[in-house]
């Protein structure tokens, strides 16, 4: 059957990776969460005080930082590994939320995560989200989806994920991050978060997330089967 690539952008927390995770474990494809990638920068830059205004120091901490996703046994899940070291819990915390914007910000951290994400998806068979990958990472992705959700449900939602993972934060704090983050990744030089023109828009304010997934695969099914008789004569 023919593979494609589903590039998923939109909003903080409003369901991008675990509508990805679902639809990619549906149709047997790799999910890759490109904010972890971002989010593993930051852990770097944040450990070794990077500083992010001097260029010099950014270029020699991205030289010296490798980031892999091995799949986890367990779960089958994807987790993320930093020079090694698996910081798929310490990624989500809330420290590296409140500096992860500033350091997507800067140009040659872009360029050579967009690189690695490039790579990542040249077989295609790829379920990505994050905030550029129909616009730049993936801009003739067979399946583009923008997400978004009323910003009081986000805030709920990561408030639950984090106190399921031990982590208790308030709604308000919650918020403010979701929306300062909003704000640098919608206005930022490079890159901004936009909606590709060819993107299809999923709000999922008022859905589960089981509807969610059924929807995704259902489209990108419509995808993988047009122009494919036999296969749809198969169905
Ligand atoms: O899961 P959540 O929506 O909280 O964020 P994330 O997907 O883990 O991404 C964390 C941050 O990384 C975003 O707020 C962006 O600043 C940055 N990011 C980006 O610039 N480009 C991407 N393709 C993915 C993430
Ligand atoms: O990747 P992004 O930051 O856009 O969001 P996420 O981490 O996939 O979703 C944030 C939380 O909302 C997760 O705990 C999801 O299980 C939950 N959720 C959802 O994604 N969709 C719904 N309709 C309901 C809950």
């Amino acid at each position: 059957m023919k593979k494609i690539v589903i590039a998923i952008d939109g909003y903080s927390a409003c369901g991008k990776s675990s509508t990805a995770k679902g639809v990619a474990s549906v149709l047997g494809y790799t999910y890759i969460d490109s904010g972890a990638m971002y989010r593993a920068v930051t852990l770097y830059f944040d450990r070794n005080h990077v500083s992010i205004t001097n260029t010099q120091e950014v270029k020699k901490a991205l030289e010296n930082i490798d980031i892999t996703f091995i799949v986890n046994d367990k779960t089958g899940l994807n987790e993320t590994y930093l020079n090694g070291l698996n910081v798929e819990d310490e990624i989500r915390k809330m420290y590296i939320s409140k500096q992860v914007s500033q350091v997507s910000m800067i140009k040659e951290v872009r360029v050579e995560m967009v690189s690695q994400q490039q790579k990542l998806g040249k077989k295609k068979g790829v379920v990505m989200d994050g905030r550029d990958i129909g616009t730049v990472v993936f801009p003739d992705a067979e399946l583009k989806l923008f997400m978004d959700a009323d910003i009081y449900v986000r805030a709920g939602r990561r408030q639950q994920e984090l106190l399921d993972k031990g982590q208790m934060i308030g709604l308000e704090e919650i918020m403010e991050n979701l929306k300062e983050r909003d704000r640098i990744d919608t206005t930022r030089k490079e890159s901004p978060l936009v909606k590709a023109e060819d993107a299809t828009i999923v709000d999922t304010t008022f859905r589960t997330l089981e509807e969610q997934i059924e929807e995704v695969v259902n489209l990108a099914l419509s995808k993988i089967l047009d122009g494919d008789s036999t296969q749809l004569e198969l169905e």
